[in-house]
C-alpha cells in the first residue's frame, strides 16, 4: 500500500455500472464505519468508464484497484498492471477469474499483494472467505450449489405455475432477473465459472472454465417438473465440485433434490452454497446471489479487509486430475408407443448397461403414453450409452429426456 499515516486510501474504480455505482454510494454512506473498522477514510479517487477516465492516471492517483467492469478485456490487462505496480485489487469479475485466475493469482503472489473477489461468487454469500479462512486448512471434500439466481427463479416459477420455460423466462426479463441476453445464465456457462473459482479455492488446484462440463435448463419441460412435484422431487440447476477416484469432478446441471435436502426449499433469484468435509460435516449458506447493492456489500467487505491487512494471498498448492466419467442417479422419461412389450425392452437396454431401476411408473394411454422412471447411480457413460441405444428403438416417440437425481437422504 501507498498510502501512509492519515491520508485516506484512494480507490480507482473501474466501472460504475449497476454494481460500481452502488458501490461508490456504499462507500460514502459507511466512510465512518470502514474508518472505524480500519483505521483509514477511504474515497474513490478516480473512475473509468467508456466514455470517462484514463486508466494509466487512474492506476497512478490509487492505492487499491476495484474493478466492476466486467469481461475478460481490458479487465485482465488492468488488473494485471494494478497488481504489477503493487497495488491490491478487489473484483467482482468471475469470467476473469475462471479463465485467466492461474495468470492473475500468480501475478498477485509475485507482487506480494491481494487479489480478492467475494462478490465473483454468489454475491453476498461469504462463501470465498469462508473457505479460504474458515476452512483454509479443512479437506473439504465437496462444495456445491445453486449459483445462478436466473436459473433458480425460472424452475421455481416453472414449477409454481407449470407454465412454459419461454414464458418463464419472459417473466423474469420483465422482473429484471434475466438479462436482455440470457444466454449464459440459463445454459450453465455462468453457473460454470463460478464453479471453476469455487474448486479452485476448495481443493487448492488450479481449475479453469474450460475443465467444467455444463449444461443448462433450456430443454426442462413443464410435465418433468409436473411429475416430480407428484414424487415431492424439487429441481435445481446446481453446480458441484466434489472429489472423486483420486481427482475431482467439476460439473453444472439440472437436478431433481428430495424431499429434506437443505437446497430444496431454496426458491426464487436466491443462491445458496453447501460445503462438506469429514471435519466439518456440513454448512449451508444462502442469500441474494446479485443485486447491485448486494454485491458492492461484498466489494466493501473485500476492501476493509485489505486495508485492515487480513488474510493472504489466495495460493494455488496442489495438482489434482479432472475425473469426467463419474456416477449419478437419473429420472429418465419416455415417451412410448402403447403397444405389449414395450417395458421388457426397455429394461432389456437398461440391462444391457448394467442399470438398474429404483422406480418406474406407466401414464397415460394411446398418443400419450409414457414411462417415467428413476435410475440407481450408475456410471455416466453408461447412462449415456442406454439412452442412445433407446433412442433408436421403435416403441419411442420422441427423443428420451433424463434429468439427474441426488437420491441422498438428510
Ligand atoms: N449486477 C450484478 O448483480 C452482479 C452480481 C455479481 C457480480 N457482478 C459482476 O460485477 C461486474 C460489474 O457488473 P455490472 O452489472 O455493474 O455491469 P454494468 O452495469 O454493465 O457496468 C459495467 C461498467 O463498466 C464499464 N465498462 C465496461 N467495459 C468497459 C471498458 N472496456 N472500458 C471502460 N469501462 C468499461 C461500463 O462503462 P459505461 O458506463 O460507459 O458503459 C460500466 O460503467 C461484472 O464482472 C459482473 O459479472 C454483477
Amino acid at each position: 500500500m501507498n498510502a501512509e499515516g492519515s491520508k485516506p486510501i484512494r480507490i480507482g474504480l473501474l466501472g460504475r455500472g449497476t454494481v460500481g455505482a452502488a458501490f461508490a454510494d456504499l462507500l460514502a454512506e459507511r466512510g465512518e464505519a470502514v474508518a472505524a473498522a480500519t483505521g483509514r477514510q477511504a474515497e474513490v479517487s478516480g473512475v473509468l468508464t467508456r466514455t470517462e477516465g484514463d486508466f494509466d492516471s487512474i492506476l497512478a492517483g490509487s492505492d487499491l484497484i476495484v474493478e466492476l467492469m466486467g469481461g475478460t478485456e481490458p479487465a485482465r490487462e488492468y488488473v494485471r498492471a494494478a497488481l504489477q505496480a503493487g497495488k491490491p485489487v478487489v473484483t467482482a469479475n468471475k469470467q476473469l477469474l475462471a479463465q485467466h485466475g492461474d495468470e492473475l493469482f500468480a501475478v498477485a503472489r509475485e507482487a506480494g499483494v491481494q487479489l480478492r473477489f467475494e462478490a465473483a461468487v454468489a454475491a453476498v454469500i461469504p462463501i470465498v472467505r469462508t473457505i479460504q479462512e474458515g476452512f483454509g486448512v479443512t479437506e473439504i471434500s465437496k462444495v456445491f450449489g445453486i449459483v445462478n439466481g436466473t436459473t433458480n427463479f425460472i424452475l421455481s416459477e416453472m414449477a409454481a405455475s407449470g407454465a412454459s420455460y419461454d414464458d418463464v423466462l419472459a417473466r423474469a426479463q420483465e422482473l429484471g432477473y434475466a438479462e436482455a441476453d440470457p444466454t449464459d445464465d440459463v445454459n450453465g456457462a455462468d453457473a460454470a465459472a463460478k464453479m471453476a473459482i469455487l474448486a479452485r479455492l476448495a481443493f487448492h488446484t488450479p481449475v479453469t472454465l474450460s475443465e467444467v462440463a455444463y449444461e443448462g435448463i433450456e430443454g426442462i419441460q413443464p410435465d418433468d417438473l409436473a411429475y416430480a412435484k407428484e414424487l415431492g422431487l424439487s429441481l435445481k440447476l446446481l453446480g458441484v465440485a466434489e472429489r472423486r477416484d483420486g481427482g475431482i469432478s467439476v460439473r453444472v446441471f439440472p437436478c431433481f433434490l428430495y424431499p429434506g435436502h437443505p437446497l430444496a426449499p431454496i426458491q426464487g433469484p436466491f443462491n445458496a452454497v453447501m460445503v462438506e468435509a469429514p471435519a466439518i460435516t456440513e454448512v449451508t449458506m444462502s442469500g441474494p446471489g446479485a443485486g447491485g447493492l448486494q454485491t458492492a456489500s461484498a466489494v466493501l467487505g473485500d476492501v476493509v479487509s485489505i486495508l485492515a491487512g487480513d488474510a493472504p494471498v489466495h495460493e494455488t498448492r496442489v495438482e489434482l486430475p479432472i475425473v469426467k466419467d463419474v456416477g449419478s442417479s437419473f429420472y429418465l422419461h419416455l415417451e412410448v408407443d402403447d403397444r405389449p412389450g414395450v417395458l421388457a425392452r426397455v429394461a432389456a437396454v437398461l440391462g444391457d448397461q448394467e442399470i438398474s431401476v429404483k422406480s418406474v411408473v406407466q401414464r397415460g394411454t394411446g398418443e400419450e403414453a409414457r414411462l417415467v422412471m428413476v435410475i440407481h447411480e450408475c456410471l455416466e457413460s453408461r447412462f449415456s450409452a442406454a439412452v442412445d441405444a433407446l433412442g433408436r428403438l421403435d416403441d419411442l416417440r420422441s427423443a428420451p429426456r433424463s434429468i439427474r437425481v441426488i437420491q441422498e437422504e438428510y
